[in-house]
């Protein structure tokens, strides 16, 4: 059998990508070296971004199982080192695409859609929104972050199912990748169970610092999960990324409603445009097939005729949830419904309205 070319070998380490980064590891500068030995041998040199990476096994095995497809390896040996001060700074470098360090990577010239999931209340259904709505893009093929701008009352660790910790690189940080999408929360940075008690001007740093040491790379869509009301963090996200964009959420119940449209009023202030209502909780689907609105009706489309009216151009309403004991299930579980219950009425509602925010 002929021996591989070492541009076999190459093509094939270029179609391992890494496991955090999700970029071809060839690209990342993480291979310094292919030998050919006798026999088809072949010993790789890899380059971790750092000592101890968590994804190093899953690294190795990708990596074996890419050369074994290439036709007269025999023998394959990874040597794993790590990057040294200068060349981590270089891939960094990299990965900000060209921003400068500590600068927020999603200005006008950003190819990303920052859109942040608010409603004026809380428990109404915001992080479920934010969670299946940015699993619903990434399935649909986007590159998705997933911001948990919820400081004090994080939740997208748990809804999501992350497993692994964030790797530090230098005074960056990247993100773990959970079910495709990266998410970073503060829920990975503190102890359980300890409260973040924290004021509005350090609320903003976290915010910022949120934004600029997470290496996102390009993302098409960057989902924020907000906290409840018009308070810190919302209008910290507004300045930040002035041209992010809102989804308001709501409950039918006319009280939620209200107020759901103050936190899109605020949006006349912020100047941020206002992509739609989504309605959660709508009803509830009986054994006989039958509907019953345990929190009355009407509220999202009231919220969106009234923004409409405030804002003075059309605000729709994308979509309506049905009250869904799988839906609650799937948040505890780590795996929301349009991953973990792809064929119910809920994950098709949310992937109709993230097919409607990515056409617009
Ligand atoms: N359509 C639904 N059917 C059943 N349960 C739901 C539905 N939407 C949300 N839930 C559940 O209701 C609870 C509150 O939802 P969620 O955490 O998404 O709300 P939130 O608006 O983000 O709350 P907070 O204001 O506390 O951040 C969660 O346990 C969630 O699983
Ligand atoms: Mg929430």
């Amino acid at each position: 059998m002929p021996s591989p070319t070492e541009k076999q070998i190459r093509a094939a380490l270029a179609t391992v990508i890494d496991p955090e980064i999700r970029k071809p590891i060839t690209e990342l500068d993480m291979v310094q070296g292919v030998e050919l030995g006798e026999a088809g041998a072949v010993t790789v040199d890899i380059l971790l971004t750092v000592a101890g990476c968590p994804l190093k096994d899953r690294l190795e095995s990708d990596i074996k199982h890419a050369l074994a497809a290439v036709q007269g390896v025999g023998l394959v040996t990874i040597r794993m080192g790590v990057m040294d001060q200068a060349q981590r700074q270089a891939l960094t470098a990299k990965l900000r695409g060209g921003a400068a360090e500590k600068e927020i990577p999603f200005g006008p010239d950003s190819k990303t859609r920052v859109i942040a999931v608010a409603s004026g209340k809380g428990g109404v259904g915001k992080s479920t929104v934010a969670a299946n709505l940015a699993l619903a893009l990434a399935q649909a093929g986007y590159s998705v972050g997933v911001l948990d701008a919820d400081i004090q009352g994080f939740s997208m660790p748990r809804m999501l199912g992350v497993e692994n910790e964030p790797t530090q690189v230098d005074s960056s940080i990247l993100p773990p990748v959970a079910q495709g999408v990266k998410v970073f929360s503060m829920g990975m940075l503190v102890p359980p169970g300890q409260p973040v008690v924290w004021r509005g001007p350090v609320l903003h740093r976290a915010v910022q610092q949120f934004l600029t040491d997470v290496l996102w790379g390009e993302l098409d869509f960057l989902i924020a999960d907000l906290p409840p009301g018009t308070g810190d963090v919302p209008l910290s996200i507004a300045q930040l990324i002035p041209g992010s964009e809102l989804v308001i959420v709501t409950t039918p119940q006319p009280a939620a409603a209200e107020v759901a449209q103050r936190a899109g009023a605020l949006a006349l202030q912020t100047h941020q445009p206002i992509l739609g209502v989504v309605e959660n909780m709508s009803w509830l689907e009986l054994p006989d097939g039958s509907k019953t609105h345990v929190f009355g009706e009407g509220g999202g489309a009231q919220v969106a005729a009234n923004l409409s009216q405030a804002l003075g151009s059309e605000v729709p309403l994308l979509g309506q949830i049905p009250l869904d004991q799988t839906i609650r299930e799937g948040g505890d579980a780590g795996l929301p419904v349009v991953t973990g219950a792809t064929e119910s009425a809920a994950a098709q509602a949310f992937k109709q309205i993230a097919a409607a925010l990515s056409d617009n």
